[in-house]
């Protein structure tokens, strides 16, 4: 049996600053019904002022080094999927890396927005079962308060912060039932225009323009981008499981990306799973983006809803577009 990649241990942090819908219908024309009704999100957490993303990700990444029983000196890779980094240049890895004292990892980011956590999880597959890394680390984090326009209802009832690690490593004789089985990742780059942020970048670099047009804020579609994103993960769950050989009864949890309930919920039904077997934190966490799994993956392995020898479904969609799945045996 070829070796496998296996989740040695994972973390995650959320922010103290709770953000309720009731706060919101302050700032914005809303309501708590509606975001309730229209997206499952009842409350959220925002960063403090003084934080940065490179902070949630050190607060995460410790606890999946201490799960994982790792010192970050046994790190040699360490990949942060954000699209909200700490600045354009360098990666938040580095700075990451700085902050853990992971002094023997290679450090990069990954822009892979909502996916970004199952694009790490390939690279991270791939780097261990060739034999090139045999720990990586990696981390999804997102401030996307500070990216978040508070004047566009259509957004900032959604959008939240927080980070979540799982620390990676090639599975020994005794435990190659365990471990990543698949992962798959795909993008369609025509549909970039569903979701954006416009400004910052070489396109509309940051100016009094960018500033006055509120150009350095999240667009999004978000009526398209529900449609495409239900279409398209239906296809890939049923997929996933089919290229495995499995079907929807042997999952012990499906972990979605936390982006809207009805979206969780048409994917669930599509293949024929209960909620019971779904993982839900996003009443409380909101859309953290690249954060989303791994923060819930970490809240589920903690809550023992997963546990050895358990398989597991994880599934993203995101700006990109961007999608992918990861199955994975606990
Ligand atoms: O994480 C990455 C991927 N992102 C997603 O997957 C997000 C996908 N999209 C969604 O989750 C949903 O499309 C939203 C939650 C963003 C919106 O829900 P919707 O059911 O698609 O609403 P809609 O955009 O079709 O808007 C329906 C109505 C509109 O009013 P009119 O034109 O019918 O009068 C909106 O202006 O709801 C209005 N609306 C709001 N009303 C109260 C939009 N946002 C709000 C709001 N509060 N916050």
């Amino acid at each position: 049996m070829p070796r496998r990649t296996l989740i040695a241990g994972t973390g995650s942090y959320l922010p103290e600053r709770v953000l309720t819908n009731r706060e919101l219908e302050s700032m914005v024309d809303t309501s708590d019904e509606w975001i309730q009704e229209r997206t499952g999100i009842r409350e959220r957490r925002m960063a403090a002022p003084h934080e940065v993303t490179s902070d949630l990700a050190l607060a995460a990444s410790r606890q999946a080094l201490e799960a994982a029983g790792w010192g970050p000196e046994d790190i040699t890779a360490l990949i942060v999927a954000t699209i909200s980094p700490d600045m354009p240049m360098p990666a938040t890895a580095c700075l990451l890396q700085a902050k853990l004292g992971a002094t023997r990892a290679a450090a990069f980011d990954i822009s892979a927005a909502c996916s970004g956590f199952i694009y790490g999880l390939q690279i991270a597959d791939g780097f261990i079962r060739s034999g090139i890394h045999e720990r990586v680390l990696v981390v999804g984090a997102e401030i996307l308060s500070r990216v978040t326009d508070w004047q566009d209802r259509t957004t900032c009832v959604l959008f939240a912060d927080g980070a979540g690690a799982a620390a990676l490593r090639a599975s020994g004789p005794e435990e190659n039932e365990r471990g990543i089985r698949s992962v798959s990742i795909r993008s369609d780059g025509n549909l970039w225009d569903l979701l954006y942020i416009p400004g910052g970048g070489t396109q509309a670099p940051q100016s009094e323009r960018v500033v006055a047009e509120r150009l350095q804020f999240i667009k999004m579609k978000g009526n398209e981008t529900f449609r495409v994103a239900v279409r398209t993960l239906e296809m890939l769950v049923v997929e996933t499981l089919r290229d495995n050989g499995m079907e929807a009864a042997d999952l012990a949890l499906l972990i979605p990306h936390q982006a809207n309930i009805r979206i969780i919920q048409a994917t669930a039904e599509r293949l024929g799973l209960s909620m019971d077997k779904v993982m839900i934190n996003l009443d409380l966490v909101g859309n953290t983006s690249g954060a989303s799994i791994p923060i819930a993956l970490d809240q589920a392995v903690r809550a023992g809803r997963v546990a050895p020898g358990d398989h597991v479904l994880l599934e993203a969609f995101g700006a990109g577009l961007t999608w992918g799945s990861a199955l994975v045996t606990i």
